[in-house]
């Protein structure tokens, strides 16, 4: 699809405006892409733990692994893969047959590694839009985990979404694949707003460098805005422990704060009507909580 004709298609599907803030008095769902170009910056954990701990906070929320062929999400909630995924986009079981569910969180994973998925030719964001569309009435938030890369597929996802969480983490390879995605969404999609969780953070300097240059950059070149939402700490665990504890019950993480103010900020700011009069730096409330936080 052309540029044009995919904004086209996007505008024609998406029933949703950023005016239409009330959404969630009337059960429809809210919808947010957890993205950043870059692979292994902790897209698929902040996804899983964002969305966790908006469903223990009383949200009705389905996450939505959207590397379809390369899920990540059962593997790190210790479930095994199936070809559910496959099932459903060719119409042989219904969505509620593929959801795993775990009280208001519901996981719709993706295949690994399936042959027929990959000769698939049709594009996988089609089904994911006809999906979310589908079920939308059902969930308070959808959230989606992307891929790593910048096809349009995934831009397609991305720009769909009424929101975006920016996964970066401070290495310049990571900043550099975000601004890159902040621009062709910016450009090529019209997409003027994000969020930005900078992850694996180790000290407040290294957080407010990796802000400072992202943000600058962002109001020098495009017009788009970043919200700063929070920062996640590196923790210096066994990675097998750190996926092993990620979503486990017991609150052993100096991160559950993290994500609990990072949910607070994000549901309150959407639940006063998504007024924005942030700068594109963090607003003082978010560099609050965040030094607080990390210092
Ligand atoms: N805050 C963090 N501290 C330590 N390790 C992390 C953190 N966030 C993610 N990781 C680890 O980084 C790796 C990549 O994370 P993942 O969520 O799979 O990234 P992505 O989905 O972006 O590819 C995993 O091994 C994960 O356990
Ligand atoms: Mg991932």
């Amino acid at each position: 699809m052309s540029n044009s004709k995919t904004q086209a298609w996007l505008l024609a599907n998406n029933k949703y405006t950023k005016e239409n803030v009330t959404r969630l008095t009337f059960g429809k769902a809210k919808t947010i892409s957890v993205a950043s170009g870059k692979g292994g910056v902790g897209k698929t954990s902040i996804s899983l733990k964002f969305s966790k701990t908006l469903s223990k906070q009383g949200y009705k929320v389905l996450l939505i692994d959207c590397d379809y062929n390369l899920s990540n999400t059962a593997i790190k909630l210790g479930l095994p893969l199936n070809n559910d995924f496959y099932k459903l986009i060719t119409s042989r079981i219904s969505l509620d047959e593929c959801l795993h569910k775990q009280g208001k969180f519901h996981l719709l994973s993706a295949c690994s590694g399936n042959i027929e998925m990959f000769e698939e030719a049709e594009s996988y964001s089609r089904h994911i839009i006809n999906l979310i569309n589908k079920c939308e009435d059902d969930y308070d938030y959808i959230i989606l985990d992307s891929p790593a890369g910048l096809n349009k597929d995934i831009l397609t996802l991305n720009a769909y979404c009424d929101d975006r969480f920016i996964v970066v983490t401070p290495d310049r390879s990571s900043i550099t694949d975000s601004y890159s995605l902040l621009k062709i969404l910016n450009k090529n999609y019209g997409i003027k707003e994000n969020h930005l969780i900078v992850n694996k953070i180790s000290t407040q300097n290294q957080f407010n460098r990796l802000v400072k240059s992202l943000s600058e950059t962002v109001d020098s070149f495009l017009s788009c805005r970043l919200k700063v939402l929070g920062a996640v700490e590196l923790e210096t665990m066994a990675v097998d422990l750190f996926d092993k504890l990620l979503t486990g019950k017991k609150e052993k993480f100096a991160f559950d704060n993290n994500f609990i103010k990072m949910v607070k900020i994000f549901t309150e700011e959407y639940s006063e009507g998504f007024v924005v009069n942030h700068d594109s730096f963090a607003s003082n409330k978010v560099r609050h909580d965040v030094q607080t936080t990390i210092s």
